[in-house]
């Protein structure tokens, strides 16, 4: 299994990333690699629409790129964690997120009948998309952060999406005192194994 991590908090060792390596610890023999969005210098999507005219990829020469054009069509699990800034997800993620416009196909935008089952994504069939969000605030809130992410990732053509939320993390540390999500991370990488042997 070859799976890409990439980390939307500016502190590493924060919460969304320690919840995104209890699940990475417990892949099998996977071929993971981490990216940490803080340490990358690019830009949101510029709207410059080369995307739709003129190229199949996002022309945006960055910190992003080789993540965008060789990492992610490649790997089969892409896993983005993030904190809650806001009321939303951090901004280092969401600038990442809006990349991702470049791979929606041409099919997409031409779709008038509501009953055919549309042609979103440029990427290939068969991965899975997990998003990670840790929150300060209780569970009850932000659900349509998740619910977002859902028509994010599905849009995007990941064929399976799955999600882990941590609530009630503020302080770093706070994730360690919390086997819950531990076990919650563990059960995911149990089915990812199974998915991808
Ligand atoms: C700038 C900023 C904005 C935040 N906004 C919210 C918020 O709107 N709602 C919330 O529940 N937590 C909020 N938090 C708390 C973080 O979401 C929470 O501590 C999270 O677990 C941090 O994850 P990290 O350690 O991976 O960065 C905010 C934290 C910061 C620094």
């Amino acid at each position: 299994m070859k799976c890409v991590l990439v980390h939307g908090s500016p502190r590493k060792q924060g919460n969304s990333s320690s919840l995104a390596a209890m699940l990475a610890d417990c892949l099998r023999g996977a071929e993971v690699s981490h990216r940490h969005l803080a340490d990358l210098d690019y830009s949101g999507c510029l709207g410059c629409m080369s995307c739709r005219k003129k190229s199949e990829i996002c022309v945006l020469q960055d910190g992003i790129s080789t993540l965008l054009r060789e990492e992610i069509p490649a790997a089969d699990v892409l896993v983005i964690a993030a904190p809650v800034y806001l009321d939303y997800v951090s901004g280092q993620a969401k600038l990442f997120m809006d990349r991702f416009f470049a791979y929606l196909s041409p099919e997409y935008f031409r779709q008038t009948d509501p009953n055919k089952k549309p042609v979103n994504s440029r990427l290939p069939e068969g991965k899975t998309g997990v998003f990670i969000l840790t929150q300060g605030q209780p569970e009850g809130r932000y659900g349509y952060i998740t619910e977002m992410m859902e028509t994010f990732l599905r849009k995007m053509g990941f064929t399976y999406r799955h999600y882990l939320r941590g609530c009630l993390l503020n302080s770093s540390r706070d994730i360690q005192a919390r086997p819950d999500l531990r076990e919650q991370a563990g059960a995911l990488a149990r089915l990812l194994n199974e998915r991808y042997p």
